[in-house]
């Protein structure tokens, strides 16, 4: 090793010991005669005084050193002089005094500094990534993320769990987003495509008897990127056979907990995880992923309004249409401005407008357009269900329930943001249960699965599949995490015929079905057992635990909003003779199109 100790490990007790160390200069100090250098590596930082009075020869080289020169450095670890210790750093009691400095490798100038966590424009940060990923806080995040991998594995492992390789190239694996393709040189026109998830091969492993799998798996899904949403990404990918839903919650909650306890930066805000049906949770926060840092819950108040003036809410609560409402603190004296720009968000989240009621904070006297349409009983029930205090803002939308939902849980997040809520440093997981089996109807007249098509419907909802698959509820179940979705899953079919139906409902011939998943089906002809699993968002949760606002700040090398590489530039161009061999021919569409 060209180094004995790392720059975060000496202490007190090391002084009077001679030690060499090696890493980056973070930073480099002349002060005439002494040259200061504060030498990094992954460990930490440790300070290095190079004095010409103790070795000229030294300190001609420091002269030459700059910020992330590689050098190696011989000397005594000295106690820093009474005054100078540095209580931020861990080797801040000591210092080391040069007697031998070695340059490793000289570096250009940076194109951002390392040793500052100032703010650099992330297409810079990405092109430079192995820099970027030099600086304390990328550092500190992939270290995380290593450390909770680490915990999934041991606690896995002591529970009897297998981690099983499966493959990437193969199938279409569909979790409703669009395949990557690979082409295949050996068989022409036909190609692989990379999984969205291992789903089918860890039912496949269920049937093989494995009992209890698990994966740190890459996914690949070619859909629209967010924050939280990266083209290939990792799941904690899990499978148990005889299982219940319960055993599977039961187990991924003593995870999370633990893992949290072990490694989060940002801790629990509660042990046990609430569980909500996925109706209650729509009802109360408007989604099926609610942050529950915070309340401002939906409130109806449709009873309320249904003999008012107000035509819009009248018309709609006697249509079935609902009225609810949510009451923002201390946002009673809005301005004008500020009341369009929220009626503006709700327009764009599908509202056709935005009523509002402020109570000022002192006369109590109720403000807002739609106030001449009620009578003062009617607005002090509206105040006392929404336990609206004086200078609370009430927003109340009307509409079909999904646009009143999207609305109010939109309004929520906006609201919540700007009142601080949604800064509160801890990590509020909820599990979201009793899904829907499927999500809508497709414009052909099928259904579309809630999860996947492998999801079981609950026992006693089979026979509503023939009379009315609307109303059949599942064994989905979601974990959600301060308004993230962290984890999906679901008991699975394990009946071949009870397949073929779900199959069908959601328009798959018989022929169609074979030909994708004539596997799946064959292999529930052979002794399936009762099983099922869920797949956690590792990039999520780490994100989550580091605090960090988006997934790409714990990957090492995520991709772009338009899914580019910008370090390699990828996807980039092929030779004519690689897509010759592929047996491709490019179309480009053309300029304008
Ligand atoms: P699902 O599609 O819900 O379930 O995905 C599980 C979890 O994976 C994470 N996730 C993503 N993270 C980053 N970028 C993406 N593009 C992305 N897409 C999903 C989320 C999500 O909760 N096979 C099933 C699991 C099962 O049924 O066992 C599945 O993949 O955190
Ligand atoms: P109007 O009488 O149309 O000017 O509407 C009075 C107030 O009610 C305005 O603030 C509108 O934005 C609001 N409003 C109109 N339609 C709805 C609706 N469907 N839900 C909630 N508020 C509405």
């Amino acid at each position: 090793m060209l180094k004995t100790h790392s720059c975060g490990e000496l202490r007190a007790t090391h002084v009077g010991q001679k030690v060499t160390l090696a890493g980056w200069v973070n930073r480099r100090r002349d002060m005439g005669g002494v040259i200061f250098l504060d030498l990094r590596d992954r460990d930490g930082k440790t300070q290095v005084v190079i004095d010409a009075g103790r070795s000229q020869e030294s300190f001609a080289i420091a002269e030459e050193i700059r910020s992330e020169y590689v050098i190696q450095v011989t000397g005594e670890v000295s106690r820093r002089p009474e005054g100078q210790e540095n209580p931020n750093i861990s080797t801040g009691e000591i210092e080391l005094l040069a007697e031998k400095v070695t340059i490793l490798n000289r570096s250009k100038t940076p194109p951002f500094h390392i040793a500052r966590e100032d703010a650099v424009d992330e297409s810079v940060r990405l092109k430079y990534r192995y820099l970027d990923l030099r600086r304390e806080r990328m550092q500190r995040n992939i270290i995380l993320r290593h450390r909770a991998i680490k915990f999934i594995r041991d606690f896995l492992d002591e529970r009897g769990f297998v981690e099983i390789e499966t493959p990437i190239l193969f199938k279409s694996t569909p979790e409703g987003a669009r395949d990557y393709l690979v082409p295949s040189r050996v068989h022409p026109g036909k190609f692989y495509a990379l999984p969205q998830s291992p789903q089918q091969l860890k039912q496949l492993l269920m049937v093989a008897g494995f009992e209890r799998y698990f994966q740190i798996a890459r996914c690949f899904r070619d859909e629209d990127l967010r924050a939280d949403r990266q083209p290939e990404f990792t799941q904690l990918d899990l499978e148990m056979s005889f299982v219940e839903r319960d055993d599977i919650l039961d187990l991924i909650e003593e995870l999370m907990v633990g893992m949290v306890k072990a490694v989060s930066l940002v801790p629990l805000a509660h042990e046990k995880f609430p569980r909500l049906s996925y109706a209650e949770a729509v009802e109360r926060f408007g989604t099926d992923r609610p942050d529950i840092r915070y309340g401002m819950e939906l409130v109806n108040i449709s009873d309320i309004v249904a003999n008012s003036a107000f035509r819009v809410f009248t018309e709609n609560v006697a249509a079935g249409r609902p009225v609810k409402a949510i009451c923002a603190p201390g946002c009673g004296s809005y301005s004008r401005k500020q009341l369009s720009e929220l009626e503006d968000i709700a327009r764009e989240a599908g509202a056709k407008g935005l009523a509002w009621l402020a109570i000022h904070p002192e006369t109590e006297e109720i403000r807002g357009p739609i106030v001449k349409f009620f009578n003062t009983e009617q607005l002090q029930a509206i105040v006392e269900r929404m336990e609206a205090k004086p200078g609370d803002l009430i927003l109340i939308s009307s509409d079909e329930k999904r646009v009143v939902h999207e609305v109010l849980s939109t309004l929520r997040t906006e609201m919540a943001r700007r009142l601080g809520y949604t800064d509160k440093k801890e990590l509020a997981f909820c599990w979201i249960v009793d899904f829907p089996l499927f999500e809508e109807e497709l414009e052909d007249g099928h259904l579309a699965p809630s999860h996947h098509m492998f999801t079981m419907p609950k026992r006693e909802h089979i026979p509503l599949l023939d009379t009315d698959p609307h109303a059949v509820l599942s064994e989905q179940y979601d974990l959600v995490c301060n308004g993230f979705e962290v984890a999906g899953g679901s008991i699975r079919i394990h009946d071949r015929a009870l397949q073929n139906k779900i199959m069908q409902l959601i328009g798959f011939s018989l022929e169609e079905a074979k030909e994708q998943f004539g596997h799946m089906l064959e292999a529930f002809e052979y002794g399936a057992p009762p099983h099922g699993g869920i797949a956690p968002g590792i990039d999520r949760l780490v994100a989550l635990m580091a605090g960090e606002p988006n997934i790409r700040e714990v990957m090492a090398f995520p991709k772009t909003a338009q899914a580019t590489d910008l370090m390699a530039d990828a996807p980039s161009e092929v030779s004519p003779k690689q897509l010759e061999e592929l047996h491709i021919e490019v179309v480009l569409p053309q300029k304008g199109k």
